[in-house]
């Protein structure tokens, strides 16, 4: 078989990519070690930016997201037991949110790929990557019990933090940043409205506490908890009522609680590697660069990511200029370490640290108090949250 890129990897950074470089008129292959339905049942990202909402367009798939959708210009703060409400529109000169689950973004850009009856190999087993310092890179994978190869000019990692791809650079090439947390985020999907109309970010001397949602019936909550907890062991009463007792009077009272759809612990990373680009091998999402998810960059990074990876294609084929390839690694990284920095600042000033005491709790308050009060603050956390232009 032979394609002009291979991509390993249909989360939304892979699915995103093979949709652009279709309409470019590039062909692509993508190879998923998982099945569609699986890839769907991963419960993750709820928010995205515009330059998220300007690619869907850009692929052609943005219908079903303006529609259904839910537009959000603010957020609130909670801390000492009072909710404070962030004006990210008026404090960007318009710039707003949207709330519209990684879920239905990626099962959007699935059905695209179906009806357009392009390539794609679920259950693609042992991929691996070779041959990319030359100008003749491959990728084998089993299907079935059979072997297969595909010949590409380019190979795309977008397989996420647990790829084969950054794992098959050469150790001498890369360079990685890790930072782990020393808690992680329990979630809860429930077929319930949600607890505000805005998200609320909390916290609460009993740890981060997140009111999210989906839709105005399907809520996401999020809480803080130790890295030793087994998410089986949670009943969802119990995580409704942890939950209350990180809220504000008025949202505890107001919470509806329900059942659980889908329940799980996410451990919480910064990770970055440099750089992305190894000879014709490149990375995008994920497999490049983890944040820890409070203020809900990871998807936004991964389409940026694609959003400079799919151009640079296009110029290579069609205007034989490889200015976007040789610049690729350092565009993304440039944008990646200021969602980096966002991201762990914001998880710093939301969570309780083990062993950091009372008097952490009394800083986090004393800059959350100035950030809401402070224009100036409360500018460079809108400015970041609803993501630094391009
Ligand atoms: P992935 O979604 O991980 O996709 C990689 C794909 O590659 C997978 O389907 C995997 O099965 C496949 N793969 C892996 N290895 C192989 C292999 N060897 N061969 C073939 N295929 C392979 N981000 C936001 O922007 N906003 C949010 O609100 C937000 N909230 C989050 C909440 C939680 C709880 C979590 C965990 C994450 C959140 N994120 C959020 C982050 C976001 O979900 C990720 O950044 C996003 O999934 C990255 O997409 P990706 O396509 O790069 O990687
Ligand atoms: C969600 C996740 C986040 O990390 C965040 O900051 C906001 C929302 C969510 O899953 O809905």
């Amino acid at each position: 078989m032979r394609t002009q890129v291979a991509i390993v990897g249909a989360g939304p950074a892979g699915l995103l990519l093979g949709q652009l470089l279709h309409k470019a008129g590039i062909d692509n292959i993508i190879l998923e070690r998982h099945t569609g339905d699986y890839v769907l049942s991963r419960i993750r990202a709820g928010i995205i930016e515009q330059v998220c909402i300007d690619l869907m367009d850009e692929a052609g798939v943005g219908a079903r997201m303006h529609r259904e959708g839910l537009v959000h210009g603010g957020i609130d703060l909670l801390f000492g037991g009072r909710r404070h409400r962030i004006d990210m529109n008026g404090l960007t000169g318009g710039k707003n949110v949207m709330v519209y689950g990684q879920t239905e973004l990626t099962r959007d850009l699935m059905d695209a790929r179906r009806e357009q009856q392009l390539p794609i190999v679920y259950e693609a087993l042992n991929v691996a990557v070779s041959d990319f310092d030359t100008a003749r890179p491959r990728v084998t994978y089993e299907k079935d019990g059979q072997k297969h190869e595909i010949q590409c000019d380019f190979i795309a990692g977008c397989d996420g933090f647990h790829g084969v791809c950054r794992a098959s650079a050469p150790r001498s090439a890369i360079r990685e940043y890790e930072k782990v947390y020393p808690f992680g985020w329990l979630g809860l999907l429930s077929e319930t409205p949600p607890v505000h109309d805005e998200l609320i970010y909390a916290n609460s001397p009993r740890g981060f506490a997140l009111c999210s949602m989906r839709s105005h019936t399907r809520s996401r909550y999020y809480v803080q908890v130790p890295l030793t907890e087994k998410v089986e062991e949670w009943s969802d009463d119990a995580f409704w009522q942890e939950l209350k007792l990180r809220l504000d009077p008025e949202a505890r009272e107001k919470l509806v609680t329900g059942p659980s759809i889908e329940k799980s612990i996410a451990p919480l990373r910064s990770f970055v590697t440099e750089p992305l680009r190894f000879g014709r091998m490149f990375l995008a999402g994920d497999a490049g660069h983890i944040v820890p998810p409070t203020g809900a960059k990871g998807l936004n990074l991964a389409a940026t990511d694609v959003k400079y990876l799919s151009s640079a294609f296009i110029e290579h084929y069609r205007e034989k200029s490889d200015a976007g390839l040789d610049t690729y690694s350092q565009r993304c990284l440039s944008r990646i370490w200021k969602a980096e920095r966002f991201s762990w600042w914001f998880t710093g000033l939301m969570h309780r640290f083990p062993g950091e005491g009372e008097i952490a709790q009394k800083f986090q308050e004393a800059e959350l108090d100035y950030l809401v009060h402070s224009r100036a603050a409360s500018t460079v956390m809108a400015e970041n949250y609803v993501g630094l232009p391009l």
